[in-house]
């Protein structure tokens, strides 16, 4: 397979979230510019709107009219963020700290999720959280003034963190959260941008009481995540390069670039800039001769949603790769240590699942087959992209759940490899 080209990915998704979010909690008007257009980020519009914001129709370039958190009302029907955890985690926040109740609740996929690491935290501060039997949606949260809280999170989640934040802003409280590893700092980033007064250390952030944002105009960068299914596509290719413009390379989520260049590939990082609080660069990439590698535990929440792709790419590496410390894997939108390794065996790789992860061995070997996505759109991107390798034939149960955060990745992926 040979590549070749220039491609712009799409809007990163968890700045997406968060340019909807903070312009609706802003008085004044934001523009925001290459959002996102999928159906994650339209869940989180339509919860916003489902609490009163008017949020115009998603597009490439938005102006958002925020009326602020004072204007949010009641929902007169339940939150529905479809697939999307990130919708559910941080609105839950939002909705902690406003003087009302809503009931959330998502797809089969998102019902399953824990929310119980969210619950704790809102409670702490002064929330009522009710969660289904399991410890997930529907979850009913019944909100009013909070107060201040300092909570040690168990698990290095951004949405985790990004929820206590939001609830602390929305209700003038102050907060501090410590995670085990940092996790992506969008929010940190934004509130700083807005002029929030946030502090960040290592691995503590806070955020002083009283804190107020302004409205902001936001140009979203092209998502790492989704880029890196380009990136590996590249690493696996027979020859060509491909380049990826824009792409936000905030260091929290840029390890599976790292990882790539480790095992072989050439990654180079073209005219890096500072863009609206946010690392923007064009990465070239090329084949190399990939050789297995090992993801530590402290690796994982900067490369956390790219490791389905990194265990497809090992099949087709030198050696062993290793992947541990990766539990979160199992309360994704599937659990992508079950459903990652019982697809590669059924194509005839060697895989096997760890309690906290899972070790490759790669070969040359054709690898054949159906895989079964369970509707989640990283395995249907990851599996993809090995189907596009030399010698394999994979074909995919479900192709449209991509639409959840890259409605285009076909038409990509067709676009590049096209000789
Ligand atoms: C996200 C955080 C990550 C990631 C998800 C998006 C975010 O989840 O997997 O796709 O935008 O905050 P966790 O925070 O649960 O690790």
């Amino acid at each position: 397979m040979k590549v070749s080209g220039s491609l712009r990915v799409p809007g990163d998704k968890s700045i997406s979230h968060r340019a909807l979010i903070f312009s609706a909690l802003a008085v004044g008007e934001s523009r925001v510019n290459g959002v996102l257009q999928s159906a994650d980020v339209s869940s989180t519009a339509g919860v916003l709107r489902g609490l009163g914001a008017e949020l115009p129709q998603l597009s490439g370039a938005m102006t958002i009219r925020g009326s602020g958190w004072g204007a949010l009302r009641q929902p007169t029907t339940d939150l529905d963020c479809g697939n999307s955890g990130t919708t559910t985690r941080l609105m839950a926040g939002v909705v902690a700290a406003l003087p009302i109740a809503a009931r959330f609740c998502g797809d089969a996929s998102l019902s399953r999720r824990p929310m119980r690491r969210i619950a704790l935290p809102l409670e702490a501060m002064g929330a009522t959280v009710e969660l289904s039997p399991h410890g997930g949606l529907p979850m009913t949260i019944r909100g009013g003034s909070l107060h201040d809280v300092s909570w040690d999170s168990q698990v290095a989640s951004a949405q985790v963190k990004s929820a206590i934040l939001l609830a602390a802003l929305v209700s003038g409280a102050g907060a501090r959260v410590s995670e085990p590893v940092r996790s992506r700092d969008h929010t940190e980033r934004m509130l700083a941008a807005r002029g929030a007064r946030i502090h960040v250390s290592d691995t503590v952030v806070s955020l002083d009481r009283g804190s107020r944002i302004e409205p902001l105009d936001v140009d979203v960068p092209g998502d790492p995540s989704s880029a890196a299914f380009f990136g590996g596509l590249a690493a696996l290719a027979d020859s060509g390069w491909l380049r990826l413009e824009r792409v936000c390379v905030n260091e929290t989520r840029t390890g599976f670039l790292a990882q790539l260049a480790r095992m072989g590939a050439q990654v180079v990082e073209e005219s890096r800039a500072l863009e609206g609080g946010e690392w923007v660069a064009n990465l070239v990439v090329s084949p190399g001769e990939l050789q297995g590698t090992v993801v530590d535990p402290a690796d994982v929440p900067s490369m956390v949603d790219e490791l389905p792709l990194l265990a497809c790419l090992a099949t087709r590496a030198r050696g062993e790769t290793t992947i541990t410390g990766a539990a979160e894997l199992r309360v994704k939108e599937s659990d992508r240590i079950a459903t990652v390794v019982a697809n590669l065996r059924s194509l005839g790789a060697d895989a096997e699942e760890l309690a906290d992860g899972m070790r490759i061995r790669g070969s040359s070997r054709p690898l054949r087959g159906r895989i079964t996505t369970h509707g989640d759109h990283r395995l249907a991107m990851a599996f993809g992209i090995l189907g596009a390798a030399n010698g394999n034939q994979i074909e995919v149960d479900d192709r449209e759940c991509v639409a959840v955060s890259y409605p285009e990745f076909w038409r990509d992926l067709d676009a590049v490899t096209a000789s």
